[in-house]
């Protein structure tokens, strides 16, 4: 039985990872902020389930969720928590862009760190959600696009400087899904232009297939798959596309 780490767990994409695994038979490990949330969702599993409080945006909060998820086999680490802000970047504020950078990049990479020693004795996997947004950076996501850039440059990196330990780092990159992420503009939006949105269950699936594959980079959905990859080498293509949605966009995106 494996014994798999969600952070973020009562959010959307987090509940329906959860859900799966628990199906599976996986062991977990349901990090979230609100205890009584993460108190319902391991009775609705059947309480069998660890449960672990953590700001993720406090340096204290990390260490010591580090430090109990250490003394413990750990096989999977899904760093999954996230926040996302869309709009014109001249209204985000200062603090937000911080926030963001706290919750998408720094926690994730501080929380493997402190685990690293007993993630490469476990042999573990670290599995970074990140999104389509880490492939093409996305005009009205200028924040978000940056965390899940550097979050996807962290994975690769630290990939590439483990394997040979036994450490695997995936980074899987979803299109939009149905969370409460995407505010009612963000929806109207993607409706407008045409975006597919997913159920986070039909994203977990292919997140807990990739986890089986050891598939090392996944972008989910098409278009979006075909679209990262061009704008990692012709990007000016992926510009001259964006440039003719950005006056739509921009309605939506305007407070
Ligand atoms: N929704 C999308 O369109 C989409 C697309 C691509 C990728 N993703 C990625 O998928 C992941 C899950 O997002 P989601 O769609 O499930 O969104 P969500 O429903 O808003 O869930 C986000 C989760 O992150 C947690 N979180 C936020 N700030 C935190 C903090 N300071 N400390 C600890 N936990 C914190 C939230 O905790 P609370 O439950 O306490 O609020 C929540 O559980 C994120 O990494 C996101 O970037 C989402």
């Amino acid at each position: 039985m494996q014994r798999v780490v969600i952070t973020g767990a009562t959010g959307g994409l987090g509940m329906a990872l959860a859900s799966l695994l628990d199906s599976q038979n996986s062991e977990l490990v349901l990090v979230g902020r609100d205890e009584v949330a993460l108190r319902a969702l391991n009775e609705s599993l059947g309480s069998k389930h660890q449960i672990r409080v953590a700001d993720l945006a406090s340096a204290d909060a990390i260490d010591s969720l580090a430090e109990q998820l250490s003394q413990q086999r750990v096989d999977v680490l899904i760093n999954n928590a996230g926040l996302n802000e869309f709009g014109e970047f001249t209204d985000v504020p200062p603090a937000t862009i911080e926030q963001m950078f706290q919750v998408n990049v720094i926690a994730p990479m501080k929380l493997t760190q402190a685990m690293l020693p007993a993630l490469v004795r476990d042999k573990a996997t670290v599995l970074n959600i990140g999104s389509v947004f880490g492939y093409i950076g996305f005009p009205f996501y200028a924040t978000y696009s940056a965390t899940k850039f550097a979050l996807r440059g962290f994975s690769e990196a630290l990939y590439r400087e483990y394997k040979d330990q036994g450490l695997k780092v995936l980074f899987v990159a979803p299109r939009a899904i149905a969370t409460n992420m995407n505010d009612a503009r963000t929806e109207a939006m993607n409706k407008a232009l045409g975006n597919t949105t997913d159920t986070p269950e039909a994203v977990a699936l292919q997140i807990v297939r990739a986890l089986r594959e050891g598939q090392i980079r996944t972008v989910i959905g098409f278009p979006e798959k075909l679209f990262a990859r061009i704008n990692g080498v012709l990007p000016n293509i992926v510009d001259k596309a964006l440039f003719k949605q950005v006056a739509a966009m921009r309605k939506f995106a305007r407070k």
